[in-house]
């Protein structure tokens, strides 16, 4: 859809932010409905390549996977194929997102905790590179390379590392200090048709820090050192789990600091450029989910509904936490609010007022004690949503709302999911 009648002053480029006006959403409510979430594919596509060139420039050998369950919708993930980044999923429904969307096999990682002795089974063979999490895994692939003596198998395994500062026992991976990890080497030495293609390593850490990603690169490649003597690995995998970029007021409200892509890659790639300065580099994988896609999100919502109880002021939007925080983060995320002129006749309450949602849940609030002017009829924008909240939303109460993505290089919005409908709800049900 192009909207050619709406007379917007900003000249469109990527790093501009989308042009929103009272107007134009008004005009996007008339098609697509009073909530839908607006994707910037665009500024999707900078984030990546900022965040890739910012290794590359230390250590050409990078490549991304990007974090299929963070924000799967496939266009997203059909930008990062033709970027050539990987795609990284952890289970089979991802899997065959990223076959469907024409995502070859060798450039798919599959991860995760639970994954199925034919899954397993057919991406090796494929030749996607899976990462063992356990050692049931471990059973289903010897399995396998002893029933085709013939066939070369490898794999990566998912390594546990203590890193300081994650405030708990991570469950992912094989025990390094325990001696998981070295047992899996010892089954696998024993094969002749078996073999560790790299190493691979994602803890989340409630502080996101450099430090963190300094000691996780550090202890991979001490591993690769005493695991890989003959020739390094394939790769070297970093996983996920950096820190996005937001705004000052969401920065504000997190005790740690917040690093740039710049500083996480200069905690990481020094490290393997100075490890490995010959001809044969390891590939560094790394698994952005958050870093790249949270900005990349808005949620409009309408208002609809405005009253006073006792000392609260309350305002009803057409929209649920579930929409935007899902995860339930406790924090206040950035939030636009655009006014019609016509709206100084409405009804307006003071401030502060709470903008809750469509939920019979008292906790449904999706802002709390907002400060401006707000009356109905005026749209509600949350920014910075693109990261685990499509993908979490549960069906509660009311089906999904729209997506639409803007590209900013030819100022046009298309749908890329519709907006779901009660027989999308209830199809898989027996009624
Ligand atoms: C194996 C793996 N890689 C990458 C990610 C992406 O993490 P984030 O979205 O925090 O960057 C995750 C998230 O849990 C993960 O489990």
């Amino acid at each position: 859809m192009q909207l050619t009648n709406i007379v917007v002053n900003q000249s469109i480029s990527p790093e501009i932010e989308m042009p929103l006006s009272w107007t134009r959403l008004f005009y996007l409510e008339k098609e697509y409905g009073d909530s839908f979430f607006i994707l910037d594919i665009k500024k999707f596509e900078s984030n990546y390549q900022e965040f890739l060139q910012a290794f590359r420039a230390i250590y050409p050998n990078t490549h991304l996977g990007y974090s299929y369950k963070t924000n799967y919708i496939p266009k997203l993930c059909q930008s990062v194929n033709f970027m050539g980044g990987y795609a990284e999923v952890v289970s089979q429904m991802e899997y065959d997102l990223a076959i469907a969307i024409g995502v070859p096999p060798s450039r798919i990682i599959f991860n995760g905790p639970l994954k199925y002795s034919e899954d397993i089974e057919r991406a090796i063979l494929a030749g996607s590179i899976v990462n063992l999490d356990c050692l049931e895994e471990v059973d289903i692939v010897t399995a396998l390379a002893r029933r085709l003596p013939d066939q070369q198998i490898a794999v990566g395994l998912r390594c546990n590392l203590d890193v300081v500062g994650i405030g708990r026992i991570s469950r992912f991976g094989f025990d390094v200090e325990g001696g998981a990890l070295d047992d899996v080497f010892k089954v696998f030495r024993e094969l002749n048709n078996c073999s560790v293609l790299g190493l691979h390593c994602h803890i989340s850490s409630p502080t996101r820090s450099v430090e963190s990603y300094k000691l996780r690169t550090q202890k991979l490649i001490e591993l690769s050192d005493y695991y890989f003597q003959e020739k390094p690995p394939q790769f070297i995998d970093v996983g996920g789990g950096f820190f996005g970029k937001m705004n000052d007021d969401l920065k504000a409200q997190f005790d740690c600091y917040i690093p740039s892509y710049q500083e996480y890659a200069e905690a990481i790639a020094p490290q393997l450029k100075s490890r490995f300065p010959g001809n044969y580099t390891p590939e560094l994988i790394v698994e952005p989910g958050v870093a790249v896609v949270a900005d990349v999100l808005k949620f409009v919502a309408k208002v609809v509904g405005m009253k006073t109880v006792q000392s609260r002021q309350i305002a009803l939007v057409v929209g649920s936490i579930h929409n935007i925080k899902p995860t339930l983060t406790g924090k206040e995320l950035s939030l636009q609010v655009y006014r019609s002129e016509e709206n100084s006749d409405h009804k307006n309450i003071s401030p502060p007022v709470d903008l809750v949602g469509y939920t019979c849940m008292e906790h449904d609030c999706l802002y709390n004690n907002y400060s401006g002017q707000i009356g109905i009829g005026d749209y509600v924008v949350f920014d910075n949503i693109g990261a685990y909240t499509v993908v979490f939303k549960p069906p509660f109460i009311r089906p999904n709302p729209p997506i639409i993505s803007y590209d900013s290089t030819l100022n046009e919005y298309d749908l890329i999911r519709r907006r779901e409908t009660t027989k999308d709800v209830f199809s898989t049900y027996v009624i």
